[in-house]
């Protein structure tokens, strides 16, 4: 099955954990994938694999709390590819974040994380919707996490600005033939999660979950592939939970 055949995505925070597992799928799939973030080593190395598997895909570096960046990076992805009709906004500040109160919490750390944790979609956003718009419309996934139903101090907050924005640019967006959608994620075991999880607590959650594991990136792929696919082609400023159960609602 290839679903994003001839298409174009850009994938940020794709040097390594989730998002690389998104760009390589994405490229399995046909995309044309740009791997974008600000790890350059990683990131092209990311690309490296995935033309090395037989996919499409370049490196590119960008800021997504820069707006200049963010339009550099979507006018480099047109120049190369012709067009940009997928969109993943799933770089975040996570690895080895701060772990403070929103009462304690360094307020230039705070805005620094929310430029890049919230704003960083939005920038995505606004410099990818005119040429997605030109190419007959497309499709963005934003990155929330369970944190933002959960108590989780700034980054769960930041999570909860992903899921508003989520459901307020739907609604911008649809006329112009381009959907937005969340995923959701529980715990994930990434290299970055170890850094900010100690392993008690990760046995603590993982015993609250129902499907008593922690998720794998690979898990999320299925989610991801389809609401930017044509599958989901009625489906916008929704949220998906992809957690093993962790959030019954
Ligand atoms: N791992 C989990 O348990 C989990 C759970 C729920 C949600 N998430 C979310 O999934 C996403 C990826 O998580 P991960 O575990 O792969 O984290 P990660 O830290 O491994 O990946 C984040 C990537 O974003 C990049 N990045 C950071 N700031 C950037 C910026 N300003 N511009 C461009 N790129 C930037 C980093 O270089 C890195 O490659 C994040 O949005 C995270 O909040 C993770």
């Amino acid at each position: 099955m290839a679903r994003f055949t001839g298409r174009t995505a850009i994938v940020t925070g794709a040097a390594q954990g989730i998002g690389a597992a998104y760009a390589t799928a994405l490229a399995a799939e046909g995309a044309n994938v740009v791997v974008a973030d600000l790890n350059a080593e990683r990131g092209a190395e990311v690309a490296a694999g995935i033309v090395a598997d037989g996919g499409t895909a370049v490196f590119r570096h960008v800021d997504v709390a820069d707006p200049e960046s963010a339009v550099a990076l979507a006018e480099s992805a047109v120049a190369e590819f012709g067009a940009i009709d997928h969109l993943v906004n799933n770089a975040a500040i996570y690895g080895e974040m701060k772990l403070d109160l929103l009462l304690t919490v360094p307020w230039d750390y705070y805005k620094k994380f929310m430029s890049v944790n919230l704003d960083g979609a939005l920038n995505m956003t606004r410099a990818v919707w005119k040429p997605m718009m030109a190419a007959g419309g497309g499709s963005i996934v934003n990155q929330s996490s369970t944190a933002a139903w959960l108590y989780s101090g700034f980054y769960g907050l930041a999570k909860v600005g992903i899921n508003g924005l989520t459901q307020q640019l739907a609604t911008e967006l649809g006329g112009s033939k381009i959907r937005i959608n969340a995923i959701a994620p529980g715990p994930i075991d990434t290299e970055a999660t170890q850094t900010v999880t100690p392993g008690n607590l990760v046995k603590d959650m993982v015993s609250r979950i129902p499907i008593k594991r922690m998720g794998t990136p690979e898990d999320l792929v299925g989610a991801c592939l389809y609401l930017l696919s044509d599958e989901a082609s009625w489906v916008t400023g929704q949220i998906l939970n992809v957690d093993g159960g962790q959030i019954i609602r």
